[in-house]
């Protein structure tokens, strides 16, 4: 299975999304797909996805969907939070957050 896009390109290029050596927020739980993971809260769920190693975030027309632009922009990254539509480049993780895909 192929997963393109930017994100997930850089993120196997460097290993990491996150900027080192930042403070951060005390990190949280939260479920993809009912498996519990641990991201700072305020983090984009789309980044806090792709430091867990999730990539796929869902199919789209004959090919698995991934965040592309982090940015609001493409669409690419729609999940569902707590049963609701959302961009997980936008959504913010928060404690007790559910997503799953789209
Ligand atoms: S990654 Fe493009 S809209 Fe979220």
């Amino acid at each position: 299975m192929v997963i393109r896009g930017i994100a997930a390109i850089l993120t196997a290029m460097m290993g990491s999304l996150r900027i080192r050596d930042v403070l951060r927020p005390a990190e949280v739980t939260f479920t993809w797909q009912g498996r519990p993971f641990r991201a700072p809260v305020g983090e984009s769920l789309a980044t806090a996805l792709l430091e867990a190693g999730i990539r796929c975030l869902g199919e789209g027309p004959g090919a698995p969907r991934a965040a592309f632009c982090m940015a609001g922009s493409c669409q690419q990254c729609l999940v569902r939070v707590d049963g609701r539509p959302a961009q997980a480049c936008l959504v913010p993780v928060r404690a007790g957050m559910a997503a799953e895909p789209a």
